[in-house]
């Protein structure tokens, strides 16, 4: 049996059957309907009609089409973006403060620690807490000719991570949690701590005389060994 398909310029043709069924199949018994139309196929009953909207009506232009999707697209990535802002900032590290990528060491109230007025208020021989690389606890040392040391030391125990008070009378820093202890320089002396405690440079800024922590990535001074933290 010969079939045509349907033209989209011409009038649309719309079938229904009682079987609720309709295929380009039954479509083509129906191609030359302009009236209403009862056809006989077996058991099934098709009835098409011509319909008079033009297909032109019945599809958006081009141009309507892009300006949809424009506005499709602006309405998705609008509040995507402004959701994507903060969880990319989440997983970027704040900004360090110091010169050259360091941090600025602050005091036990959070206040920044200038060199000049640290010195006046911290002797010799003194090692006092302040907050350093990672917010981790770092030694400011003072060193005996009562300028800054040009390390700070973390308090971080290398046993399972106590912070390490130093013990002035014995000069050593001494781990309450299981007794490690280190030196006034935080070289280890005495286990279980498998390692002596990190080291972080500890620069004076010109311009400001803030107290900056960097990263130490060196040769350990201590061991002669590369830094276990780098
Ligand atoms: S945590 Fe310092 S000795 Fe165990």
């Amino acid at each position: 049996m010969a079939s045509t398909a349907l033209s989209p310029s011409a009038p649309s043709q719309l079938c229904s059957s009682k079987s609720g069924i309709f295929s380009p199949t039954h479509a083509a018994f129906a191609k030359t309907a302009r009236t209403p139309k009862v056809i006989n196929h077996r058991s099934m009953r098709i009835t098409c009609q011509a319909s008079s909207v033009p297909a032109d009506d019945r599809v958006p232009d081009m141009g309507k089409r892009q300006l949809m999707n424009l506005l499709l697209l602006g309405a998705i990535s609008l509040p995507t973006g402004f959701m994507l802002v903060p969880y990319t900032a989440f997983f970027v590290p704040p900004g360090t403060g110091g010169a050259g990528g360091g941090t600025v060491a602050k005091d036990a109230v959070g206040n920044d620690v200038i060199a000049a007025q640290w010195l006046k208020t911290h002797g010799p021989g003194d090692r006092t807490l302040t907050q350093g690389l990672k917010g981790d606890p770092t030694y400011l040392v003072v060193e005996k000719d009562r300028t800054l040391a040009t390390y700070g030391i973390n308090a971080v125990c290398t046993h399972l991570g106590c912070v390490v008070p130093w013990n002035a009378a014995e000069n050593k820093f001494i781990c309450p949690c299981h007794g490690s202890q280190y030196n006034d320089q935080g070289r280890v002396v005495r286990g279980p701590a498998p390692l002596s405690l990190a080291l972080a440079h500890a620069d004076v800024e010109v311009d400001t005389g803030k107290v900056v922590f960097v990263p130490w990535v060196e040769t350990d001074f201590r061991t002669g060994d590369a830094p276990w933290w780098a």
